[in-house]
């Protein structure tokens, strides 16, 4: 299990504010302790997806090693083991969210297919020709693309919240966008490529006021605060499990239960039937409802490992030393010469986008990879975002609780390498 010497507290140190045993959290995770090139691994590419700690992989393990079944099907004691063991994940990842009932938590692949399912179910019967869905200037594809396939096959309009150059909201004309035409507001609440924390609790109420249902795509806000889906009041809220320190494969849709209840099937097979004739079949209840098929049984009971170990660190603590890490980041980055961050929001977490004048972020990403440093270059699937701000690509350095002040200096010493080579 999990170590409990994570605290937060004041310390004598004026530089920081925050200590946290990172180095007894680092130890949690085997990946970390390794060379690449040479160097000692300095990972941050965590946005992508974030490394696993012991807890998890031994949770994967052993589900192939006893548990190994199917679920809901068998009377047998393995089939009852792995039944048990994955609806309770569902139980944690309820508790996680703060969601009413664990009928409300429907397990996909991840955050891009619980996406999909919401456009496709919600908005096969909600949305009609001449409506409007709502999103804003800094999504990922994950949530642009499947409106567009909505929009097209239905004749309605994807509207565009815009952005500051500072990469946040304007909320007024997001609150002007919002219309009697608007179906569903689909908005990012961490931007992948900006670290943007968008007001999203402000943006529900501005929605709700007008009748309108908001998704929060949430797989770089889970991640790194604590997400309460009651007190934002939220209609849906999507994660992915292995952005979370779980397995791939598996991720969350949370929508309130009697939005989902009205909603009909998003894929057809097993377990999303209560009964079948070739007339006619009676869907299952909720959650199974939107289950249709075996899922990854592994990787959901895994992503409960996870939520687990987070919360024996606490989410809190994780928020604040992670803070501190970006405050100390950005500080370092702003002494740079010619180094411009994409993303200055005022509310910021997780991620510094960077451009370097002169010089392409393949060949950064490439010469950090020399030194061992894990970063992403690229569009960061948001292109629109990308043509928002002109450039063509950024590199992105994405943070984790495992990540340190040691480590950053390591990027700083390494783009001071990619000066002198590329210069
Ligand atoms: C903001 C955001 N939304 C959605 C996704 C899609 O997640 P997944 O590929 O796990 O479905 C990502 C992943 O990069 C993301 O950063």
């Amino acid at each position: 299990m999990a170590t409990t010497h994570h605290h937060v507290t004041e310390s004598t140190d004026r530089k920081s504010t925050v200590t946290f045993d990172v180095e007894r959290v680092r130890k949690d995770f085997p990946v970390l302790n390794q060379k690449v090139h040479g160097k000692p691994l300095v990972y941050l590419d965590n946005a992508a997806t974030s490394q696993k700690p012991l807890v998890v992989i031994k949770a994967e393990e052993h589900f192939y090693r006893h548990d190994c079944s199917n679920i809901h099907r068998g009377v047998h004691e393995l089939s009852e083991r792995a039944t048990r063991s994955y609806e309770d994940a569902r139980v944690k990842i309820q508790r996680f969210l703060n969601a009413r009932e664990s009928k409300e938590i429907i397990f996909v692949r991840g955050a891009t297919e619980a996406i999909n399912l919401v456009a496709s179910s919600f908005g096969r019967k909600n949305v009609n020709a001449g409506d409007e869905i709502l999103i804003t200037a800094m999504e990922h594809h994950s949530n642009i693309v499947p409106w567009q396939i909505l929009c097209e096959e239905k004749g309605a309009k994807l509207r565009v919240a815009p952005i500051n150059d500072r990469g946040e909201l304007l909320f007024d004309q997001f609150e002007k966008l919002l219309g009697p035409k608007t179906r569903l507001v689909a908005a990012v609440h961490v931007s992948n490529v900006l670290g943007t924390v968008n007001p999203v609790r402000e943006m529900i109420e501005a929605a709700h006021r007008k009748g309108i249902p908001v998704l929060l795509d949430g797989a770089q806000a889970a991640p790194h605060v604590a997400v309460d889906v009651q007190e934002l009041e939220c209609d849906f809220y999507t994660f992915s499990g292995h952005k979370l320190y779980g397995p791939t494969g598996v991720g969350v849709l949370y929508g309130r239960a009697d939005l989902l209840d009205a909603m009909p099937p998003y894929q057809g097979g097993g377990d999303m039937i209560s009964s079948v004739t070739f007339e006619k079949t009676i869907y299952n209840s909720l959650p199974y409802k939107f289950e249709a098929g075996t899922p990854n049984i592994a990787a959901g009971i895994a992503l409960g490992a996870a939520i687990d170990y987070l919360k024996s660190i606490g989410m809190e603590s994780i928020t604040a030393y992670e803070d501190e890490l970006l405050a100390y980041a950005t500080e370092a980055f702003s002494r740079i010469p010619r180094l411009k961050i994409i993303g200055t929001a005022d509310k910021k977490t997780g991620v510094i986008s960077f451009v370097m004048e002169g010089m392409h972020p393949h060949d950064v990403g490439t010469i950090l990879d020399q030194e061992g440093i894990a970063v992403r270059t690229g569009h960061h699937c948001a292109q629109p975002l990308m043509e928002r701000f002109r450039i063509p690509a950024t590199t992105r350095a994405s943070l984790a609780f495992y990540n340190t002040r040691k480590e950053i200096d390591a990027l700083i010493a390494g783009i001071s390498k990619v000066k002198e080579l590329l210069d």
